[in-house]
């Protein structure tokens, strides 16, 4: 844990430039948490080292807290700028990676992103989760095993993901029927599972706010490139947050939010089987996409 100054270090606790931490840092109580402590500590110290470096303006300072004011404006039910903030300065995947760190043979992990919605429909295997039937079909099958490779029975797949338009059903309410492209799958005796659906497009993070404007200004893209969301749990295991990317997307190796692994890009296979596509209630030709997730014990 990082050692704070006590009171006593600090003259008389009287601000001063070369000592602009500590005398903030001496401030904390003794008896606070310690975990509160070590993370107030470590922000405090950065913080004061950022400042020295850059040295802003008092202008620049204003524009900083306006910055963080709006992006807090921002916020509401179905948009949380500041996740947006953290997923666009890499600091989402690096929370995730440090929380993930799993034994070789699991399934990598990702960011969950702000559109997942909790009481998505349960379905039966082969169900379709396209409520409109607009999009390039899609059919996803695969296995969920433990890092052994011996299949689970009984996994839950919590699945959503934006259409061929780029948009997920929240963003397009009215639009889009409720639930689009979302749904709950459990796995057979065998670990597998397998759903209907359409292949997904790109699309651009929400760009019309401060974080938006920011990515601008950086001179960079508001665009991921097309994925497949899943929350993969069973019973003993830890469950694993992921997507699927589509192998032939632009926007691969420049990620707005850095969530690409290269583990996670699949082989969407374009399929021509006129009777094939019939059986699924498909149009010809259409897509399949094989997957298997291992997950790893609790
Ligand atoms: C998503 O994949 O849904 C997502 C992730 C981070 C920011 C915006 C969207
Ligand atoms: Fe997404």
């Amino acid at each position: 844990m990082a050692s704070t100054p006590k009171a006593a270090d600090v003259p008389q606790g009287y601000f001063a430039e070369d000592v602009s931490d500590e005398v903030v840092l001496a401030r904390m109580a003794e008896s606070m948490d310690p975990r509160l402590r070590h993370v107030m500590t470590a922000v405090v110290k950065h913080l004061h080292a950022l400042v020295k470096e850059v040295e802003p303006t008092q202008q620049e300072w204003e524009q900083a807290i306006s910055f963080l004011t709006e992006t807090g404006h921002m916020c509401n039910e179905w948009r949380q700028e500041f996740i947006l903030l953290s997923d666009i300065l890499g600091v989402s995947m690096l929370v995730d990676a440090i929380n993930n760190r799993k034994p070789s043979g699991a399934t990598e992990t990702t960011v969950l992103g702000p559109f997942h919605v909790s009481g998505a429909p349960r379905y039966p295997n082969g169900a379709n989760i396209c409520l409109d039937g607009k999009g390039e079909p899609l059919l996803v099958t695969g296995r969920v095993t433990n890092t052994d490779g011996q299949p689970i029975a009984n996994a839950l797949l919590d699945v959503w993901q934006a259409n061929d338009e780029g948009f997920y059903d929240v963003q397009q309410k009215g639009v889009q029927p409720d639930m689009n492209l979302r749904g709950l799958f459990t796995t057979d005796a065998d670990g597998r599972f397998w759903f209907r659906s359409v292949k997904p497009r790109f699309y651009a993070i929400p760009d019309d706010g401060p974080v938006g404007q920011l990515l601008g200004q950086l001179g960079r893209h508001p665009y991921r490139p097309a994925h497949i969301h899943f929350i993969v749990g069973a019973d003993g295991y830890e469950p694993i947050t992921t997507h699927l990317f589509t192998p032939d997307c632009p926007y691969l190796t420049s990620d707005a939010v850095f969530g690409v692994k290269e583990t996670l890009i699949a082989d969407f296979r374009p399929v021509d089987d006129p009777e094939r596509a019939t059986e699924l209630g498909f149009t010809n030709p259409f897509v399949t996409v094989n997957w298997d997730f291992a997950l790893a014990r609790r």
